[in-house]
């Protein structure tokens, strides 16, 4: 392939130079087309735009493929440590058993919240969704983390990453615990990373939750899925608020909230509630396929398509294997999980879904595992951005490491009237 593209307009040809990734993915860089022809591109919803180079997430939609800094999806299956890949997305490499430990302690030391920020969740009304209640607190642990966001010291930032990453944990329970009305339980350092949360979401005073291994496990697992798909909706909110030299905190409470759209994470509640709909019989799954192909609907079939994945989405499939293992160990049988499967044999044999290429995604089925865990629905989202912390979290890392960042600032195509005057009030 030639090294560089050409571009003519108006009459004046431009060389525009090749950027060609490690797996041989080709971009053209238009850094200078603005200054050399006087013209922008335009790509509405950013599809064929690449915002930045990194090193950390690889996809390739056409093949389904997802590697975390080169590992395949499927390798972390058999070995469901959440903060082994959290480390390896955040700095680069497996941890050495010795590095773990030690960003295990600095979990175990951060569980608490300060009791002040206690007093916050006694302000959010009953019925709070926990997204809202989450990014707010997120904003709010900023004002008493304030001299443990240096990223310039790469031993401070593993403090801060083990302080958000602990802590985001700690407030996801807490809002749970508030919104129904029971006491908080403090972090135990005697468990690990999802146990902790298990216990802090159920333990009761006069009984204590015992975390079961395969619960723990499957957890694990979930988070795993989740923890990076490299410049997504809130990723890439997360480094356009990061491109203003935001602090770590407000950059990912930024990411929270677009989590938070039925489109992107809030999709595992979306998915839930349709399933629910079709076995309370208010839709039969035939019926549902038919609505999600009437464009004048508004009704899509929720846990289906992807802007990148054009065939299976890897998570999809491993969330699937992983519920028929996770229900039969725990005994769990959800009427759940016949729909959802009958729904994808009738999309996957379906031309509309066929020929859009649209296949079942990530949040397809993680609600069905989460349910059997005994998330509740309303915290679906929330065990989402926990599981997306690391990725954030390195993703706002490396756009600060990257030399000559400058701040996100997309243009427009203005569309609006031309110029005109102003009209006095008793004129209009
Ligand atoms: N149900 C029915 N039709 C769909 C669906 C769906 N779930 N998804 C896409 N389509 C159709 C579109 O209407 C469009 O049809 P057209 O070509 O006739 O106009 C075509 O497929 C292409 O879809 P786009 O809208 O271009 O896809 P886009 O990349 O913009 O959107 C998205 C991707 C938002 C994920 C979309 O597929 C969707 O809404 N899915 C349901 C929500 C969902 O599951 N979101 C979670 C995504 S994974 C994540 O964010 C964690």
């Amino acid at each position: 392939m030639a090294d560089k593209a050409t571009l003519t307009l108006g009459g004046k040809t431009i060389e525009l130079p090749l950027i060609v990734g490690t797996e041989g993915e080709v971009g053209i860089d238009i850094s200078k087309l603005r200054a050399e022809t006087g013209a922008i591109t335009f790509d509405p919803g950013y599809g064929n735009t690449g915002s930045c180079a990194s090193a950390i997430t690889f996809i390739d939609g056409e093949k389904g493929i997802l590697r975390y800094r080169g590992i395949p999806i499927e390798q972390f299956v058999n070995h469901p440590d959440f903060i082994e890949v959290a480390m390896l997305i955040i700095n680069g490499e497996l941890p050495k058993r010795a590095d773990r430990e030690r960003f295990r302690d600095k979990l175990a030391d951060n569980a608490h919240l300060h009791e002040g920020m206690k007093h916050h969740f006694d302000g959010f009304p009953s019925g709070a969704p926990p997204m809202a209640i989450l990014s707010a607190m997120i904003n709010a642990l900023f004002c008493y983390d304030q001299n443990f966001s240096d990223p310039e010291s790469d031993e401070s930032f593993e403090d801060s990453a083990a302080r958000l990453m602990s802590k985001v944990r700690t407030i996801a329970a807490y809002s749970y615990r508030s919104s129904k009305g029971l006491p908080y339980n403090y972090p135990d350092p005697k468990l690990l990373y999802c146990g902790n949360f298990l216990h802090m979401m159920f333990s009761m005073p006069h009984r204590p939750y015992e975390v079961d291994p395969d619960i723990e496990d499957a957890l694990n697992l979930v988070l795993i899925l989740h923890a990076d798909h490299e410049q997504n909706c809130s990723t890439s909110t997360v480094r356009m608020v990061g491109s203003a030299q935001a602090n770590l905190y407000a950059s990912v409470a930024a990411g929270v909230c677009a989590l938070w759209g039925p489109l992107h994470g809030g999709a595992n509640v979306a998915v839930i509630e349709m399933l629910e709909s079709i076995r309370k019989g208010g839709l039969k799954p035939e019926e549902c396929i038919k609505l999600a192909k009437q464009k004048d609907s508004g009704f899509r079939l929720m846990g289906f398509g992807h802007r990148v994945y054009k065939n299976f989405d890897p998570r999809s499939r491993i969330l699937k294997n992983a519920c028929d293992k996770v229900l039969g160990k725990l005994g769990v049988k959800d009427p759940l999980l016949d729909i959802a499967r009958k729904l994808e044999e009738l999309a996957l044999n379906d031309p509309y879904f066929v020929d859009r290429k649209l296949y079942p995604n990530v949040d397809f089925y993680s609600g069905i595992i989460l349910r059997a865990l005994g998330i509740p629905l309303d915290m679906f989202t929330v065990m989402f951005a926990i599981g997306r912390m690391p990725g954030w979290i390195g993703q706002w890392k490396e756009q600060h490491d990257t030399p000559g960042g400058r701040i996100y600032r997309p243009r427009q195509i203005y569309t609006g009237p031309t110029i005109r005057d102003y009209v006095p009030m008793d004129k209009r």
